[in-house]
């Protein structure tokens, strides 16, 4: 798709030549006419990749052709050759969409590297069009699989949301696929070519978290050198995903309240105020009223939020999704060419299924996945999985006896518990027991707990 045929456009007979001779010798197709109305004539009848007129030509001139190419052959480049030192023709014509200018007295390589230029630019619209191609085929690939009646819910929420320009909150257990939801919803809506943007509120600080999403005047703060746009700004006409929203803080949730409401808010540092037209998508491991009731989400905002709510089922609730999940597995890590894909035994498929699955899909994924890795031969056997069923049975019944253990080792056990009916999230594990990520960091160290 590089620069093939060219049009050269003068009224100088000496010009046309010399262009003619340096572009014929660069190996491009090259029509050469002597003034603006004959090169319109010409390009009705022929496509030309490039034009290079001259600005100033009896009859038609150089900037009134260039609007009229920009009419009849908008894919057309076009260069004007301005005279020495006079700007504002140039200025004009990048205005009206030239490519680029010249300015007499031609030099060869000046146009030689022009359209070296033109080129560069054009695989770059190429490969642009690429990535967005290769994207939508990564997002087609990271489908949502199960069909059991749960699933086909979700299905149908997302049908219905994604159409919307609605809030949606999305919740349910880690690992059950909030964030795939998400994107879901984005890449069936009539945003899909749009940006979309995650922000992962629990990774940030909250200052750092606010400066992420609504950006920052230069000078805002030490360090803020440039200003820089927010991730609200780089979602504006797409979707913002805000994962984990009830581990921010209510000063925050204050702040995005009003961006929900109002579709407005400041820089750090800044008076300007922002509008923007992004929808927003937050995600939760809470049950959202539950969040309410223990101060980890304000209740204003989770009114705002729950426009369109979607509760995303635990593994354990739709065990009939588990072959279906383990084939979708199976077939995603087991691709070695040539050799038949592994095949998961009964008594696995049966063992699995008894199996009360905390990490939910995610640890389902990460099951199958060491499965093909250890397992010998064709098939994969329970011996594969190392899913403690027994442990995991006999910890959802919390059997320790504590009649005589102090307070110490019943402290230690809790903890040991609880963590593992949560999969080793210490964010879950922090909630349910009512102290700090931190108070459960602190405490696995002192304990040597894993
Ligand atoms: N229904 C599903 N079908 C196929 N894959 C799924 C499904 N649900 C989840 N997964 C896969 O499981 C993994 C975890 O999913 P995701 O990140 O969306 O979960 P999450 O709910 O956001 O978890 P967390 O709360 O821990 O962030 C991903 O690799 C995802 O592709
Ligand atoms: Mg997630």
């Amino acid at each position: 798709m590089a620069v093939e045929s060219i049009l050269v456009v003068d009224d100088e007979p000496l010009v046309r030549d010399l262009l003619n001779e340096v572009l014929k010798r660069e190996g491009y197709r090259v029509t050469l006419v002597k003034d603006g109305h004959s090169a319109l004539k010409r390009i009705k009848e022929n496509h030309f990749d490039l034009v290079v007129t001259d600005v100033k030509m009896p009859g038609l001139d150089g900037l009134t052709l260039l609007k009229e190419i920009k009419k009849v052959s908008p894919s057309t480049f076009v260069m004007v050759i301005t005279a020495y030192g006079s700007i504002e023709d140039a200025v004009q014509a990048m205005k009206e969409g030239a490519c680029d200018y010249l300015t007499k007295p031609v030099i060869p390589d000046q146009i030689k590297i022009a359209i070296q230029k033109i080129s560069q630019y054009q695989n770059l619209l190429r490969e642009n069009r690429y990535l967005k191609s290769e994207i939508d085929h990564i997002y087609r690939n990271k489908q949502l699989i199960g069909e059991s009646p749960p699933m086909k819910r979700v299905y149908r929420m997302i049908a219905k949301a994604a159409p919307t320009k609605s809030t949606v909150l999305i919740y349910g257990e880690t690992g059950t696929g909030k964030e795939l939801v998400a994107r879901e919803i984005h890449n069936i809506s009539p945003r899909k070519r749009r940006p979309f943007i995650k922000v992962n509120c629990a990774a940030l600080p909250e200052d750092l978290l606010e400066s992420e999403l609504f950006g920052y005047e230069k000078g805002a703060f030490t360090g803020a050198l440039e200003k820089k746009e927010g991730r609200f700004e780089l979602a504006d006409t797409g979707t913002i995903l805000l994962d984990e929203i009830s581990e921010t803080s209510f000063n925050f949730q204050a702040k995005l309240l009003r961006v929900l409401q109002e579709r407005e808010f400041e820089r750090v540092g800044g008076t300007r105020t922002i509008k923007v037209d992004v929808r927003v998508i937050a995600t939760t491991n809470m049950d959202p009223l539950e969040a309410v009731k223990k101060g980890k989400l304000r209740e204003d905002l989770y009114y705002r939020l729950n426009v369109i709510p979607i509760s995303l089922p635990p593994l354990r609730e739709r065990k009939e999704d588990i072959p279906l999940l383990v084939n979708y597995f199976l077939k995603k890590y087991d691709s070695q060419d040539g050799r038949k894909l592994k095949e998961v035994t009964p008594e696995c498929l049966e063992m699995m299924s008894r199996y009360h699955w905390p990490g939910n899909v995610r640890e389902l994924e990460n099951a199958v996945q060491r499965a093909i890795v250890v397992s010998e031969g064709n098939y994969i056997t329970p011996r594969d999985l190392f899913l403690q069923i027994n442990n995991d049975d006999a910890i959802s019944e919390f059997p320790f006896d504590f009649s005589d253990a102090t307070l110490e080792e019943m402290e230690k056990r809790l903890i040991q518990y609880t963590l593992r009916k949560v999969a080793g999230n210490r964010t879950r594990a922090a909630e349910i027991l009512g102290v700090s990520v931190r108070t459960i960091r602190n405490k696995i160290k002192k304990y040597h707990l894993t």
